[in-house]
């Protein structure tokens, strides 16, 4: 039974007032908040505990390195992946993209290949491989969406060519909230010979996700989305394909041997783990995904399903409302604008009502560019937000809109 009322109670923020008005958070999309038993783990580690990993003989390392290395378990079993091998820990999302776009680019990429993106990523997922072309004289191809926000899979047809070496495609999108057809389009590039990475920052929070099953080469997401701490993040890739690529970032831990003649690289993930990693925010992250487990994926995504559509219809009923993503498949947030009202003037407006939403570009201004908008307003919801919160969310709506238009919303 999926219960809000217990939820909410385990995230302390959520029973603050902001300008002496209870807050309502919708600003999910761009960092979650994180449950006290996250935060309570991360205190025990640093208060009891302390010590750096996989270096030394003693008691408390050895405690660090086993959490360190039970976090890696359990992300190993929350995606589905085959091995703990293809767990890299990185700082996020932005992190892990770098780490392929620099290590599969070396390895995989010359004068002449093509990387396709889709025209719905965030900047993570478009300037890495900007900088990976101009690098390698490589060619950046990008794949359409239509208005409502669905990419154009025809166009994926035509845009695969032998070329492709490498397809980045966003799981679920930031701005539009679209869920994409990962799996239809893995297979295709598979098809077409060319590997596929995931951006998996918007769905790990709100949709199961297996790659095994989904075959995907690469998947990448952050902690702080999935009600775990800043700074932490997962680079999925397949054994095989992690063993053929060089390591990028060079340093303590990542090494077998240093000779000044000669540096032999360590087994993976290590490989890839430059430098003490954030091994309290790993066994913190590792805390967020049992206790998203033990709620389960399919009832948060079930309850959230539920709030989009409540929120979408009642939105709707505001006068000059504009939603921006109306994909039929969709996740929990929802882009948007006022009559002529600037995305800022609303966010600031709405901030004084306690209700937090993320304003501006979104971290995607080719999105911006194709509906011909400066900027965007956005809700996005989580597995703690209900239909009250909604509804004061609507009527702060109405009033901000009233204000501008002289009564008109
Ligand atoms: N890309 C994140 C967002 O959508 C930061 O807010």
């Amino acid at each position: 039974m999926f219960d809000v009322e217990k939820i909410r109670a385990d995230f302390p923020i959520l029973k603050r007032e902001i300008y002496g008005k209870p807050l309502v958070y919708f600003d999910n999309g761009a960092t979650s908040q994180r449950p006290a038993r996250v935060i309570a783990k991360m205190d025990d580690y640093y208060l009891n505990w302390n010590a750096n990993v996989h270096r030394g003989v003693h008691y408390l390392s050895n405690v660090c390195t086993d959490g360190n290395e039970e976090a890696r378990r359990t992300v190993r079993d929350f995606i589905g992946a085959a091995s703990e091998k293809e767990i890299i820990f990185t700082r996020g999302t932005t992190e892990s993209i770098n780490l392929v776009a620099y290590s599969f680019g070396e390895r995989f990429i010359g004068k002449g290949d093509e990387i396709l993106v889709t025209e719905m990523e965030h900047h993570a997922d478009i300037v890495p491989w900007q900088m990976l072309c101009e690098r390698k004289g490589a060619v950046l191809k990008v794949l359409p969406f239509t208005d409502e926000g669905v990419l154009n899979l025809e166009a994926l047809d035509r845009l695969l060519t032998n070329r492709v070496k490498l397809v980045g495609v966003v799981h679920a999108s930031n701005v539009l909230g679209t869920v994409n057809p990962v799996r239809e389009i893995i297979e295709k590039a598979h098809a077409a010979g060319a590997k596929v990475l995931v951006d998996a920052a918007q769905s790990i929070a709100h949709t199961e996700i297996d790659v095994q099953a989904l075959d995907c080469d690469f998947l990448a997401f952050s902690g702080h989305k999935i009600y775990g701490p800043t700074g932490v993040g997962v680079l999925y890739g397949k054994e095989a394909l992690l063993e053929e690529i060089p390591p990028w970032q060079g340093g303590g831990e990542m090494i077998r041997e240093v000779r000044f003649e000669k540096t032999t690289y360590n087994d993976l993930p290590f490989k890839f783990e430059a430098g003490t990693p954030d091994f309290i925010g790993i066994i913190g992250l590792g805390e967020a995904l049992k206790y998203v487990g033990g709620i389960g994926l399919k009832a948060i995504g079930a309850y959230e399903g539920e709030l989009l559509k409540y929120a979408t219809g009642r939105l709707l009923e505001i006068p000059d409302f504009r939603i921006f993503g109306t994909a039929p498949e969709k996740s929990a947030l929802i882009s948007f604008q006022v009559g002529t009202i600037h995305p800022l003037d609303l966010g600031t407006l709405l901030d004084r009502m306690g209700i937090a939403i993320r304003t501006g570009q979104l971290c995607a201004e080719p999105i911006m560019q194709h509906y011909g908008v400066h900027g965007m307003a956005r809700a996005s919801f989580a597995m703690y937000n209900t239909r009250e919160e909604i509804d004061i969310f609507c009527e702060a709506i109405r009033k901000t809109g009233a204000l501008f238009e002289g009564g008109k919303a």
